[in-house]
């Protein structure tokens, strides 16, 4: 497959973004006569900000796993499509050409259509990373089915909370997932959640770990026995079902800053432009290239750049089950040798995971199949990017720092790898179609430099691109007062970013009560709910202080009723109600216990100081005087862990 609308040299970077912003109908136009459609769009584009509305290829008619598969048989059947590398080194590799791909998910379209499941119904995945994941996804979009991957590191009530919200009838999932020298019973888990969710009809289990289970008849099928019965059916084809530009394509859970996580949508053509559109662009991607993205297809980074964009564009991608630092902190380095691996995009936290065991973990790791770094999730922190450039780059490769979010698709802004300048620790300039806005807290643009020379402000877009996200499901009006009403005509991101005079943007950190942890979203409510829910807490506050290899550690503040005996019991308890609640993701870093937490007159808890004393800045709390009972501060304060 050629790319038409891969941009090779930075004036064609600014031709193709003026274009995008001048004629964005003809631009994107051009771009989508690159897939394979059924029926081609009436209009590109309508849209406004104030519902929101957007459409993009109105009336258009595809299934994106047409454009993933099919379309490269004939030329590209026999490549790799999926590489895959297992938790144990020891267990043997397995690689799936376009042909294996294309089959399995025919087959498994079949096992889905056997157990009823139809166009438009919610299926919940729940797996470790195995190939039969991105079959299982891909076989739910060729059958027009909505997924709703959960991360397998959720909890019971948190998958609870995703099924009755997206109301799924179906579940994929596995006895267990391997991770590092961890077994994660995943049935077991699911069937915790499904006391909650009666109306689910049909779970079907995949056998990875053989990690007992429990199967209920009636309900519970192995998906071994299901792919034998269709065996037997003969013709394994199962042709794509049509589906509308804007048929929801997938769910992905979110946190936002309040205390219930948002089903962000998705939506077939726009998505899969615009995450083929970002992948041969911003990566630079070159036929033949394999390209090693280390996330979890539990998280966008799995389902853009694991899954869609790399299939869509006839790339091979490979995908990793286990952890960086099990066996060893070589394992990453051992897989891009292994595989010869000529890109790998992983998060800050990993690299800084990694650079804390030092250089061993590189001796003997042949890295010269390397072309390109990236990373995503967080800011990444000068000593990082230059640890991953020297080290594992070799000096060599350029880096890509990319910023988007679950909302956005795919990445919004980044430097396209070797053509457009890079700058560590700075995302630069965006994407053709994406228009950024610096705003002040009214909305304003702004246009008065700092101190430093920079622009300063929240960040917002100014017109959608084609993944924008386009309802959080079963609540419209949730995501136009989340993302659309903050800023008249804005899409509001959540934060905060510095713009300089070549207009290139580093984003500072989120400006709302999200944390973002190791490169994944948490939000503040959401933790104080579930520590909440342990039977001593009164009350408690979250906020996040800056963490050497997280990116940023969750504080928990606790009013706690009753007598602590043991400090360190209770906060062990409480952590394990935080695990079961939300999942090991969200346990707190720090606990410290108080009699009160500051709060104005009105009752709004004062973030900004819980947030100064767990960085430790204790000297310069700022204005305390509006406070109901300033001295609780002091006691805050001298406390402080
Ligand atoms: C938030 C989105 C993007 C997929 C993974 C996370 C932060 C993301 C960067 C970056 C600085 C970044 C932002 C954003 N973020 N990439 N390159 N530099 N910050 O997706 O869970 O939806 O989180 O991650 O704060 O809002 P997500």
């Amino acid at each position: 497959m050629s790319y038409s609308f891969q941009i090779k040299s930075f004036d064609e970077y600014k031709s193709a973004y003026q274009r995008s912003v001048e004629e964005p109908e003809l631009f994107w136009s051009e771009v989508a006569e690159n897939f394979h459609w059924r029926k081609k769009w009436d209009r590109v584009l309508d849209w406004n900000f104030v519902e929101p509305k957007i459409t993009w290829f109105q009336n258009a008619k595809l299934n994106i796993t047409e454009n993933c598969l099919d379309r490269h048989l004939k030329t590209n059947g026999s490549d790799p499509a999926i590489i895959w590398e297992p938790n144990d080194p020891d267990e043997h590799h397995r690689i799936l050409t376009y042909n294996d791909l294309h089959f399995k998910v025919n087959q498994f379209c079949h096992v889905l259509n056997n157990n009823g499941v139809k166009k438009g119904d919610r299926v919940c995945i729940y797996m470790g990373m195995v190939p039969e994941l991105a079959i299982a996804v891909l076989a739910c979009a060729r059958i027009g089915a909505i997924h709703s991957v959960v991360f397998g590191g959720f909890s019971a009530q948190s998958i609870a909370d995703r099924l009755q919200d997206a109301k799924a009838e179906f579940i994929i999932t596995a006895d267990g997932a391997f991770r590092g020298n961890k077994e994660i019973p995943l049935k077991s888990v699911i069937d915790q959640s499904l006391v909650q969710c009666p109306f689910v009809k049909k779970v079907i289990v995949l056998t990875r770990t053989r990690t007992p289970v429990s199967m209920i008849k009636g309900r519970d099928v192995w998906w071994e026995d299901e792919l034998k019965k269709v065996e037997t059916m003969g013709n394994p084809d199962f042709p794509a079902v049509e589906m509308d530009a804007e048929d929801e394509l997938f769910i992905l859970y979110t946190s936002g800053s309040t205390g219930k996580p948002k089903g962000v949508v998705h939506t077939c053509a726009g998505y899969m432009i615009w995450t083929t559109y970002t992948f041969v662009n911003v990566f630079q991607y070159q036929k033949g290239e394999v390209h090693f993205c280390t996330a979890d297809i539990g998280w966008i980074t799995g389902h853009s750049y694991i899954v869609y964009g790399p299939l869509s564009a006839g790339a091979t991608s490979l995908m990793f089950e286990g952890i960086p630092t099990w066996p060893d902190a070589g394992r990453f380095w051992e897989i891009v040798d292994k595989h010869k691996a000529n890109i790998i995009y992983t998060a800050p936290t990993a690299i800084r995971s990694l650079m804390s065991f030092g250089l061993d973990p590189l001796i003997g790791k042949n890295l010269s199949s390397l072309r390109l770094l990236g990373t995503v999730g967080e800011p990444i922190n000068e000593e990082a990017w230059k640890w991953y450039h020297e080290n594992i780059g070799k000096g060599k490769c350029p880096i890509i720092d990319t910023w988007w979010q679950t909302e956005t698709g795919a990445c919004l802004i980044s430097n396209l790898a070797g053509v457009t300048p890079e700058r560590a620790s700075w995302a630069t300039l965006p994407l053709p179609g994406v228009q950024p806005i610096l705003v002040d807290e009214r909305g304003n643009e702004i246009t008065e430099k700092g101190e430093d020379g920079n622009y300063k402000g929240n960040l917002c877009l100014k017109a959608p691109w084609p993944g924008i996200l386009r309802t959080t499901y079963g609540d419209h009006e949730r995501c136009r007062v989340n993302y659309f009403a903050t800023y008249k005509d804005l899409y509001f991101t959540g934060d905060g970013a510095l713009k300089d005079d070549f207009g290139n943007f580093r984003i500072t950190g989120r400006v709302d009560d999200v944390l973002n942890i190791s490169g994944h979203r948490i939000g503040t409510a959401e933790v104080e709910n579930a520590i909440n829910m342990h039977n001593g807490v009164v009350e408690s506050a979250v906020v996040g202080y800056p963490h050497d290899i997280k990116g940023q550690g969750i504080y928990a503040y606790v009013i706690y009723n009753g007598k602590l005996d043991d400090e360190n019991l209770t906060r062990q308890d409480i952590s394990a109600t935080v695990s079961k609640v939300i999942g090991a993701i969200a346990k707190p870093d720090k606990i410290q216990f108080v009699s009160g937490l500051p709060k104005t007159r009105s009752g709004k808890i004062m973030r900004r100081i819980l947030r100064k004393i767990a960085e430790g800045e204790i000297s310069n709390l700022g204005d305390t005087t509006t406070l109901l009972d300033p001295t609780v501060v002091d006691e805050i304060k001298n406390r402080a862990i």
